[in-house]
């Protein structure tokens, strides 16, 4: 059996790649290193057997941890990580120590013991783009995408961590010989993810009898991916990408806010008029969009959940199956939301 270390494996997209290895890769036992704090839940992994997943909770800026951890692994995928925007903006300081700190502490274990490490990052390092409709090729000319050559243009305290993790692994790769990869993907979306997030929180307002709430007008654009395609692209990349290359993750999902909110409206039989536009997000991104030819062509990927409509109305489905995964925490995210008048 490979070891493999899985950081933030009880969290929304850490959790999801550890349902594909055990269903998807016989020869892998995983460790999950993960300081279940309010984004990680134990509960995300625990259906899996005993004999394939085990649990270590702890702290990846916790270098005793750390080196028990992964002085036996053969490869750590890297995903903990502070994850959330708006959180970045009331409270920077844990997002400098997890996902700066903690991520020097992982890569100097890996260091130490010569251990394949390979990063998620994301698409937000990179900044944001202008609008389809305001450029020349519509979003499909050169430069018209996030591609591994655009440079780092970091808007927020979370992109800007996420930006210097990323450094910290280059870093490492040139001056230590690091065996590294990274990858950044576009916005997730499927089951796990925590409901401070756009998609569950709206889906878990509707459920709960409280209006949509979208930012400002809405025009924003993120490019979603089904969260088992990143799955499957981050365990293509493991194992055939090129060490010290940057892979872009992305399945060609753009939409703007406004019309996901009111797609789930229409999908959970509400009118698609009965959401509320809120403040919106200061320093707030315009447009992500991923140019994934690199992974597709090199690596032979392709994603599989690339009809977002029907997507978004499984993981509707899955957040009505689970309302104890997320009911007693919805009243606080409400709350805290309330106080930024969003
Ligand atoms: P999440 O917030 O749902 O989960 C983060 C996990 O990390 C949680 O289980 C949490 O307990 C754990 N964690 C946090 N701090 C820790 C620490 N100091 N030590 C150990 N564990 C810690 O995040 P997510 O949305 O699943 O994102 C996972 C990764 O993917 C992040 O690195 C994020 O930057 C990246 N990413 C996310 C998206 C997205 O759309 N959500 C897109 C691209 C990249
Ligand atoms: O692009 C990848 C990134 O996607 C990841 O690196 C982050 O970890 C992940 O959180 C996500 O960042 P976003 O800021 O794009 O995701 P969020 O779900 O917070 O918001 C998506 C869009 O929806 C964004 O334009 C803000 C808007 N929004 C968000 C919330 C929570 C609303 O309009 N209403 C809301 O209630």
């Amino acid at each position: 059996m490979r070891n493999i270390v899985v950081t933030g494996g009880a969290g929304f997209i850490g959790s999801n790649f550890v349902h594909y290895l055990v269903e998807n890769v016989p020869d892998v036992f995983v460790t999950v290193l993960d300081k279940l704090t309010y984004a990680g839940n134990k509960a995300n992994i625990s259906s899996l057997p005993e004999d394939r997943v085990k649990l270590v909770v702890g702290d990846i800026s916790d270098a005793k941890v750390v080196d028990e951890v992964v002085r036996n692994a053969d490869t750590v995928v890297h995903y903990a990580a502070e994850s959330h925007n708006d959180n970045s903006l009331n409270d920077p300081s844990p997002f400098i120590f997890t996902n700066l700190i903690g991520t020097y502490t992982l890569i100097e274990a890996c260091r130490k013991y010569d251990v394949r490490f390979h990063h998620i990052s994301t698409d937000e390092v990179y900044g944001d783009l202008p609008l389809r409709e305001d450029l020349p090729g519509h979003g499909e000319g050169p430069g018209e995408k996030f591609t591994d050559k655009t440079p780092y243009n970091p808007s927020s305290p979370y992109s800007s961590t996420k930006a210097g993790s990323d450094l910290l692994v280059r870093a490492w790769v040139r001056s230590f010989g690091l065996r590294a990869t990274i990858s950044n993907c576009s916005n997730n979306y499927g089951p796990f993810q925590h409901i401070e997030k756009f998609i569950p929180r709206q889906i878990t307002n509707v459920l709960s009898g409280i209006r949509p709430k979208l930012y400002g007008a809405g025009l924003n654009v993120r490019d979603w991916i089904h969260t088992n395609d990143h799955s499957s692209a981050v365990w293509a990349i493991v194992e055939k990408g090129k060490i010290g290359e940057t892979y872009l993750i992305g399945a060609d999902g753009e939409e703007n806010n406004k019309d996901v909110v009111e797609l789930i409206l229409e999908l959970m039989g509400k009118g698609r008029d009965e959401y509320d536009h809120v403040n919106d997000r200061p320093g707030h991104d315009l447009r992500y969009a991923i140019d994934s030819t690199k992974l597709r062509t090199e690596l032979g990927w392709t994603p599989q959940f690339t009809n977002f409509k029907d997507g978004l109305a499984d993981t509707i489905k899955w957040y009505q199956e689970n309302e104890s995964w997320w009911k007693a925490e919805k009243a606080a995210v409400e709350a805290k939301y309330a106080e930024n008048g969003q």
